[in-house]
């Protein structure tokens, strides 16, 4: 059973009434990002009850020591962590000594809302005090998508029964820790601060990998809309300063505080110039003032969801729950630099250390090809290629020699962080994914160009891997790939995983086809990648095409499915509804030798391969794969069920379409696995939007063209979604009998429907009937 304590809204997620137990979910739920800097949902005032304190920079991390119980060669030192940092929000209330703090103060008519339409956060709430002073507040921030190193805060009380003094404090506090730290350490150091009335700043170094961030603040008090002159006084301590404000309140008045932080880091500014910036952007937020932010702010994302929203017609939980997956992966990722990605928890929790993983490539780039400017997407590949020099560093610790390079499953800066060896030396098929991650970005967006200038060099390098990795078996007379993890992690070094195979010589295959296009379009720069990467044209290729021909790949003639490892089919064939309920998730009830044992899946494996590769399959041996591999699924990784959903809308299998996306759709808001807490399911939200384009959308790209072949769920009556295609932005509405497209772009587009094919002007608006 999972908790329920969110009010359903199109646009909002709104929780009602006070509960401190759920405060811990809700400060991942109504997280706040824009791309460069994230913030959880914790309270400005002080907190005495369980919070988990989070403020993270996009691609600030530490290198924090590996603890392992048994070393092996080739582990990472590391483990590269985003960093909780300055805690910019805190503001601090008393009033005639009595603080203001959630949890020991009386609360009533609490209300937090988190408007995903303009992209803040509301919380509104009366407090009684112990002495019985009793307090309205309303507190509204956001972290600005225009401005995106200035937060903001207007945070206004009224006091109700009581007058007399108040003591506002606002403060910058740098001196934090990470929950996760390995070694209970701090990651920070303090660099300089300086306060003075009505400002402040603070800086602060990473330890070993030597970020600087500068963090400015500036504030204004109001007295019912007007200014208050007030001269604070003035306190700093270890990487921390603030300005404590003592005015005189009277009954029924209401107060404003107005607070702006700047948060600047060295990643995009020279160290000496950080602490002028940060003061610089902290003062300009004040004169702009907190309106003319917000409604900037606001009409930013007004503008971002005219390309990325999907509407969905009779069903309100579900048109809340993609919403919320589409406002955080763009808070995540907003694609403006490719020293950035996307983390599974994005900005929301320390878990998965904010890192990057396969996620990125083969789940979350689909959603930012088709609804954002094809820039955004590019950067998240040239994030990659900016890191293979460490991924051939990676694959020479390992062995391999000659340019052969593994990208690493976990990553900040192109190393390795992963240290359990099934995982971090086995779970090779990432490598696939970032080659499959070129091949879909320029199928959707045409830009060949990007193979020459740099996918080709990404791709050589990944096949040198691939043709080291394989050996000749002479027993099967076939190449083999031994040793390794599928996507499956319940299964641990098996012998020819029918993924990792596959996609290993689908690198292979598309590369020549790669070198042969370029060959025609860009001969020049073709000769460059072969000059720059020291490439042997005819002899890699005679080599390759004859581990093309001659790749092991497991197969039970008898089912005629593609078998998931050699030896699959030794294992005792049950199915997950065999497991007594009372023992599910597994990965929380049964030894891990168990597990491994077992046939059960965690996550899409043979059929995330058949994903990748639909077009390679029919739809019978789809559905014979599918019928084999579903039911002895237990879906333990968020990342199982959107690609079920694709696959089972593709193969007609509605109902258990539907029951798929249920479990991927609200898994967050409805805290399914009752962890919320640890931080929201970032990169499973971008399946959930594959789940309904490509699942109930059913769109393609099948030879550079866009295809739909739509399956509405029953429960739904029409479902609208946008798709960004090469100059054209095509809102797709599919109803049970038809599909209309808008064309509101300025080129005409073309597309199939059903085996069919149409063209839409630009301005034009098409109507089409399924059975005509
Ligand atoms: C999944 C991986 C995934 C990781 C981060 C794991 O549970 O098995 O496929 O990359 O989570 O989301």
């Amino acid at each position: 059973m999972y908790d329920k304590y969110l009010e359903t809204n199109e646009w909002k997620i709104i929780e009602r009434g006070w509960d401190a137990a759920n405060h811990p979910k809700s400060e991942s739920i109504f997280s706040l990002g824009n791309g460069r800097m994230g913030q959880r949902a914790n309270f400005e005032e002080d907190y005495s009850g369980k919070s988990l304190q989070g403020s993270y920079i996009a691609g600030v991390y530490y290198p924090d020591k590996t603890r392992v119980g048994w070393w092996k060669n080739g582990y990472p030192e590391y483990f590269a962590k985003v960093l909780n940092s300055v805690n910019w929000i805190g503001l601090r209330l008393a009033f005639a000594g009595q603080k203001l703090d959630l949890h020991t103060a009386k609360i009533t008519d609490f209300y937090r809302e988190l408007n995903m339409r303009e992209g803040y956060l509301l919380r509104t709430f009366t407090a009684e005090l112990a002495d019985g002073k009793q307090l309205k507040v309303e507190a509204t921030r956001f972290l600005s998508i225009v401005e995106d190193e200035i937060g903001a805060i207007r945070y206004r009380f009224t006091p109700l029964n009581f007058s007399g003094e108040a003591k506002i404090t606002s403060y910058l506090d740098f001196d934090v820790k990470n929950e996760d730290s390995n070694y209970d350490e701090k990651f920070w150091e303090e660099v300089a601060k300086s306060v003075a009335p009505k400002k402040g700043d603070v800086t602060a170094r990473t330890k070993k990998t030597g970020f600087v961030v500068s963090a400015a603040m500036r504030y204004e008090l109001l007295e019912n809309g007007k200014l208050i002159a007030h001269t604070p006084e003035t306190a700093e301590r270890h990487s921390y300063v603030e300005n404590v404000a003592s005015i005189p309140l009277k009954q029924g008045s209401t107060y404003t505080i107005h607070k702006f932080a700047a948060v600047v880091s060295s990643l995009n500014y020279a160290e000496t110039e950080l602490l002028a910036a940060a003061n610089q952007k902290a003062e300009a937020a004040l004169k702009a003032g907190f309106e003319k932010l917000f409604n900037e702010h606001a009409a930013a994302w007004i503008a971002k969801w005219s390309s990325s929203d999907i509407i969905i017609d009779g069903d309100p939980e579900a048109q809340q729950g993609i919403r919320f997956n589409i406002f955080q992966l763009n808070q995540t990722f907003t694609g403006v630099d490719a020293r950035l990605n996307i983390g599974p928890k994005g900005f929301t929790g320390e878990k998965y250390g904010g890192s990057t993983y396969w996620d990125t490539e083969a789940y979350c780039l689909p959603f930012y090809l088709a609804s954002s400017e094809s820039h955004v997407a590019r950067n998240l590949l040239l994030y990659r290629y900016k890191q293979l020099g460490k991924a051939i560093e990676n694959a020479e610790k390992l062995g391999f020699t000659n340019g052969a390079a593994l990208y690493p499953m976990v990553t900040m800066n192109g190393e390795e962080c992963h240290n359990e060896w099934e995982i971090t030396f086995e779970e090779i098929h990432r490598n696939g994914a970032i080659a499959y991650a070129i091949f879909n970005y320029v199928r959707h967006t045409g830009d060949r160009e990007y193979l020459a200038d740099y996918g080709l060099e990404v791709l050589i390098a990944i096949c040198r891997f691939w043709t080291q990795r394989v050996n000749w078996s002479a027993a099967k007379e076939k190449f083999v790939m031994l040793g390794v993890t599928g996507p499956n992690e319940y299964e641990n070094n098996v012998n020819n995983n029918w993924y990792t195979n596959k996609i290993a010589i689908w690198t292979l295959e598309w590369t020549i086809e790669v070198i042969a296009l370029l060959r025609e379009e860009f001969p020049e720069k073709l000769a460059d990648v072969f000059a720059r990467t020291n490439f042997q044209e005819a002899e890699k290729i005679k080599k390759w095409t004859h581990i093309i021909q001659n790749m092991y790949s497991p197969y039970d003639p008898e089912r005629q499915v593609f078998l998931q490892q050699e030896g699959f089919l030794d294992k005792e064939q049950l199915n997950a509804t065999d497991i007594n309920p009372a023992e599910r998730p597994i990965n929380q009830h049964w030894s891990w030798d168990r597990i491994l044992r077992s046939i059960f899946i965690k996550q899409a494996d043979v059929l995330q391969g058949m994903y990748f590769f639909e077009h390679h399959y029919d739809k019978a041996s789809l559905r014979r794969n599918f019928d084999f591999y579903e039911p002895k699924t237990v879906h333990e990784s968020s990342l199982s069920p959107c690609v079920h959903v694709i696959l089972a809308s593709r193969i007609g299998y509605q109902d258990k379409a539907y029951e798929m996306y249920l479990r991927t759709a609200r898994l967050d808001l409805d805290d399914y696995n009752h962890e919320v807490h640890e931080g929201l399911h970032i990169t499973s939200m971008a399946g959930t939007w594959m789940s309904v384009v490509q699942g109930f959308g059913g769109m393609r790209i099948i030879k550079s063209k866009l295809h739909f072949e739509p399956a509405l769920p029953e429960q739904w009556k029409k479902l609208t979604f946008t798709i960004l295609w090469r100059g054209a932005r095509l809102v797709i509405t599919i109803f049970k009998d038809r599909m209309e497209v808008a064309n509101h772009g300025n080129q005409t587009a073309e597309f199939g429907l059903l085996a069919r094919l149409f063209s839409v002007a630009a301005g034009e608006n098409k109507l089409i009937p399924f059975n005509e």
